[in-house]
């Protein structure tokens, strides 16, 4: 295999690091990943060497920084496979990349239209859509998952129809790990009429994602999870949807003309990118996609599912625990519950290890209450970590189920 974990983690400075006098072992990848120098370095060096505003300067700074961040948005192409950097918008994060969609489209939305969505979304994926239900009197419906946390085509089939306007879907759940059959939920949607939007803030990092061939209409990621930078996300739009899609926000770079009586709007991205941007974290971000990209994913693909596996099988051996999850394909986050154990009082004991997890209902309280539960711990890994740091989780967990159950 021609994945050298210890070569990645040399590139991520972070991991030396120890909490409580113990080596970090950092399992909290899904709420958010750490960083690789070069996306470090290439930030700096931007603020050090070459800043300025991008798009209005007839000077050699602006210049630079605008082929900068023009750059980074065609690496954000290029990830996704989309056809022209100009249905690429970077936006301040996944939330505001599904909200220029949702507030967009509400400008059509008549009462009784409806909007499809799953149990198992994250909140940034299901709030926007209640504004419009508030706000325009759109009705919410709901697909299923099955058992295992795979999504129920048979649901979805039931909850479209020919009121449906959108279809707004997870490409990779943030608690069970489910990567839904997106290809046919898509196919579905169109037949019935719909849209379709993919909240890829996941999926990004662990499948590879190609907007053609799954003719998604808008996806919607998140920086930060990609090893890149907060404060920057991407928003995919077909060049056809986002020149129907009214302005988000208003300010500077996103008009064409502005008048005491009238104004007329800049074409996508740019419409969608009003006032200055996230240069530095654009220009972050780009390099982050630069770097992932020139790793070999299928090898990192199989590292994560061996840690996933090994993870997996040790903690079915842990009394009272119960996996959230379990669909096959699933990405590598592991929610669990012990029985007797509070998941805030389990990530605790865990960190005095040393070890980093995440408990709480993970902005998906609908999915929390299908499952029957408030909150869940979480494990979620990433390519830099490795088989001993599961030995180390595992052990530590297995002491908090005895202090706790
Ligand atoms: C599935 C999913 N969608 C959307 C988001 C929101 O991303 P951000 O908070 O970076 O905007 C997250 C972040 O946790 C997520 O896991």
């Amino acid at each position: 295999m021609s994945f050298d974990v210890k070569a990645i983690r040399e590139q991520f400075p972070i991991l030396v690091r120890q909490v409580h006098d113990k080596p970090l072992v950092y399992f909290d990848n899904a709420a958010s990943a750490q960083k690789p120098n070069v996306v470090i370095e290439t930030m700096a060096e931007v603020m050090r060497e070459s800043y300025a505003n991008v798009h209005r300067g007839l000077h050699t700074l602006a210049n630079e920084t605008t082929q900068a961040y023009e750059s980074a948005r065609e690496a954000a192409r290029l990830l996704l496979n989309a056809v022209s950097t100009e249905e690429i918008v970077f936006t301040k994060g996944g939330t505001e990349a599904i909200n220029i969609v949702a507030a967009g489209i509400g400008a059509t939305i008549q009462p009784g239209d409806e909007i499809v969505l799953s149990v198992m979304e994250h909140h940034s994926n299901i709030v926007p859509w209640h504004f419009l239900r508030e706000r325009k009197g759109a009705v919410l419906k709901w697909v299923e998952v099955l058992p295992d946390g795979s999504l129920d085509l048979r649901s979805l089939e039931q909850q479209l129809s020919k009121k449906t306007k959108l279809l707004a879907l997870t490409h990779m759940s943030n608690v069970l790990g489910t990567v839904p059959d997106v290809k046919s939920a898509i196919h579905m949607a169109h037949a019935a009429g719909a849209d379709v939007l993919l909240d890829g803030c996941q999926a990004v990092v662990n499948v590879k994602v190609d907007v053609r061939a799954l003719d998604a209409d808008y996806y919607a990621f998140t920086g930060h999870k990609l090893y890149g930078p907060t404060g920057v996300g991407v928003l995919y739009g077909k060049r056809a949807r986002l020149d129907a899609l009214p302005p988000f926000e208003g300010g500077g770079e996103m008009i064409e003309t502005v008048s005491r009586d009238r104004i007329t709007y800049n074409s996508p991205p740019h419409r969608f990118e009003a006032g200055t941007p996230p240069i530095v974290e654009a220009i972050g971000l780009g390099a982050a996609i630069g770097w992932l990209q020139s790793q070999d994913r299928d090898a990192i693909h199989l590292h994560k599912q061996a840690l996933m596996a090994q993870a997996t099988e040790a903690l079915r051996g842990i009394t009272g625990l119960t996996i959230h999850g379990t669909a096959k394909g699933k990405g590598p986050v592991l929610a669990f519950s012990i029985r007797g154990a509070h998941p805030h009082d389990i990530a605790q004991i865990l960190d005095r290890h040393g070890v980093a997890i995440r408990a709480g209902h993970h902005c998906a309280q609908p999915l929390m209450s299908h499952l029957g539960v408030s909150a869940t711990a979480r494990a979620s890994f990433a390519l830099y970590n490795t088989a001993e740091e599961i030995d180390v989780f595992v052990e530590a967990l297995s002491k908090a189920q005895k202090m706790l159950s």
